[in-house]
């Protein structure tokens, strides 16, 4: 659980130019301890365009432990398996897609619309993500399409990722690129929805993604810093700022969760290549939580599967009879 008391006293004592917001609230702290409410921990596992095949995507699913009942655990998996993962989940996991269609519906050839997703108790979507945006050409303006899109279906919530590449940081523009990209993916977003927790923000610097290089946990939280920031000055209501949730993503480790977790505004790891490993996974998402029991499993859901609308009586093709006439030759022409 995360307490906005630390982010303060943190960024009033280390950061120099990212502090404005924390410095603001320190202000206001001391009136107020009800708006300091916890930010509960998610851990999400990015699967990519991994494993395979179904069986090994249900092999690592069964290594995945029951969630501790004081995180959220979430898996984006790829879009083929989304049906099989949503009935063997193991208890408290959640399912996300990593990606869907800016489209509602209509001939749009190989998009997944949010409503589909939302239809089949999927309840994230990851958008925004590094590699759709330099592989995929998707644009700030794209992704906030979707973003608004995911908002009209009341059960989805959105990961939306932002972060900079190696020349932008080496460029010293870190803070105008996380700021620009937060803003555009969030435009026209309600403050309502920030609060009620429908967007968790994913901050993984693209040099630090799948390359072994972590950025220092002083480094995430830095960013972390100008996000709220970011926060703060596009929305009135502190409430924004202190209540949306931040990830850190690239090369997380097991043996690094614990230190990022330590900083007061990493709320949480978006988990690329660890997440393929199920003890990997279970391991960092231990050392998010302070060791509360897991989530009891929830009753069997059961799937109402339309009745068919052929007789189970109907003959396959290969056992289809045939009807053939016999065969008269012609008389003979004389
Ligand atoms: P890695 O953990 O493999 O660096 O990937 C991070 C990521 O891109 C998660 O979305």
């Amino acid at each position: 659980m995360k307490l906005s008391f630390g982010n303060l006293l943190f960024a009033a004592s280390s950061l120099t130019a990212v502090n404005a917001f924390s410095i603001q609230r320190l202000s206001s702290v001391s009136t107020s301890t009800t708006s300091l409410d916890a930010r509960r921990p998610i851990l999400a596992g990015n699967w990519k365009l991994n494993p395979k095949s179904r069986d090994e995507a249900l092999a690592l699913l069964n290594g995945l432990s029951p969630s501790p009942s004081d995180v959220d655990v979430l898996i984006f998996p790829p879009l083929p398996y989304l049906g099989d993962v949503l009935k063997a989940l193991p208890a408290g996991v959640q399912v996300g897609a990593q990606t869907c269609s800016n489209y509602e519906e209509g001939a749009f050839t190989g998009e997944v619309a949010p409503s589909m997703l939302a239809s089949m108790n999927v309840g994230y979507v990851l958008l925004g993500h590094s590699e759709r945006r330099t592989l995929f050409g998707e644009t700030d303006s794209d992704i906030n399409a979707r973003v608004l899109t995911c908002l009209k279906e009341p059960n989805l919530k959105v990961v939306l990722c932002v972060g900079e590449t190696l020349d932008e940081y080496e460029a010293g523009l870190l803070n105008s690129i996380v700021d620009t990209q937060t803003r555009k993916g969030l435009s026209g977003v309600s403050a309502q929805d920030l609060i009620n927790g429908r967007v968790v923000i994913a901050y993984e610097p693209v040099w630090a993604i799948g390359t072994g290089l972590t950025a220092t946990p002083e480094q995430a939280q830095n960013a972390h810093t100008v996000i709220r920031n970011t926060l703060a000055a596009m929305y009135p209501s502190t409430a924004v700022a202190e209540s949306v949730r931040i990830q850190y993503g690239g090369s997380v480790k097991p043996e690094s969760i614990a230190d990022l977790m330590s900083q007061p505004d990493i709320d949480g790891a978006l988990v690329g290549g660890a997440s393929l490993d199920a003890a990997s996974f279970n391991a960092i998402v231990g050392g998010a939580s302070t060791g509360a029991a897991p989530v009891a499993a929830a009753a069997p859901v059961s799937y109402a599967v339309p009745a068919p609308t052929v007789p189970s009586s109907f003959p396959s093709y290969g056992g289809m009879p045939r009807v053939v006439e016999k065969y008269v030759p012609p008389a003979p022409r004389m």
